[in-house]
């Protein structure tokens, strides 16, 4: 067989420090930054090793876009289940990606990575407003762009937030980064006997409840074809062996 024809057939292996994509977008939740410390608090440290990550698949050349959440300072969903309002407990939400925002800014700029924060709601003073065509050239003069404030609306999760700024600057695969290996049949962390799948249809995990994304979210995704990756961004270098093409985690699409 000659080699040319051999090398259509044969399946092609992820290539070690080459990206299989131009354009990702992450989204870490609130808690990622809190570490071992406390509810309500950052840990700097975590925060710099969440950056060197980043920083690792800036340096692939990859266009990076994050969506970080607030649930490590405040809930909204939690706060209106005790009896808040919940489009003002969802705007305290907000707010609090916005500490986030400016948290992780820190970090990575301290990686020497060049960063713009952007924020749904306007507040001039420390971040400049969410303007999409802004932050489409940000990211192709190499910075990395952090979406806070979520969707700027009440009753919309910082995972609708992801699926929408995914969507909106073309991105072409959300990493969902959290601290268990990927979605399992149930939680990991209460049962030893979960199951991990590998793979999975949009469709099963709004019919199964599980626990990726909100199901707006995840509609949102469907709607327009955009994968989602969920892995364990704990483990020193997965978010670049994801970013590369390894089968790491669990692929919604
Ligand atoms: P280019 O147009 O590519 O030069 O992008 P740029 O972001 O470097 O230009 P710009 O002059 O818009 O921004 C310079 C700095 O000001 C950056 O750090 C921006 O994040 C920041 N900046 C821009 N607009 C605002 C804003 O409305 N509010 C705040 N707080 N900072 C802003």
């Amino acid at each position: 067989m000659s080699y040319e024809l051999r090398a259509n057939i044969m399946p092609t292996k992820p290539k070690k420090n080459r990206p299989k994509y131009k354009r990702i977008l992450l989204k870490l939740s609130g808690e990622s930054l809190q570490g071992d410390k406390k509810e309500g608090s950052i840990d700097p440290k975590m925060s710099i090793s969440i950056a060197k990550q980043i920083k690792n698949i800036r340096d692939l050349k990859v266009e990076i876009a994050i969506v970080i959440g607030g649930g490590n300072i405040f809930r909204g969903f939690n706060a209106a289940s005790e009896g808040m309002d919940r489009s003002t407990a969802d705007y305290m939400g907000m707010l609090a990606t916005v500490i986030n925002g400016l948290a992780l800014q820190d970090a990575l700029e301290k990686t020497g990575l060049v960063t713009r924060l952007q924020t749904a709601i306007e507040m001039k003073e420390l971040a400049e407003p969410y303007i999409r065509r802004k932050a489409i050239r940000h990211l192709e003069k190499g910075r990395v762009v952090i979406f806070a404030g979520g969707t700027g609306n009440p009753y919309f999760t910082t995972d609708t937030a992801a699926a929408l700024r995914a969507s909106e600057i073309d991105a072409e695969v959300i990493l969902k980064g959290t601290k268990v290996d990927g979605v399992f049949s149930e939680d990991p962390m209460n049962n030893k006997n979960a199951k991990k799948y590998d793979e999975l249809g949009y469709l099963d995990v709004i019919k199964d409840r599980l626990k990726v994304m909100d199901s707006t979210a995840i509609s949102l995704c469907m709607d327009n074809d955009l994968p989602i990756i969920v892995f364990n961004f704990t483990k020193p270098g997965n978010i670049k062996r994801v970013v590369c093409g390894e089968k790491v985690g669990t692929l919604v699409k």
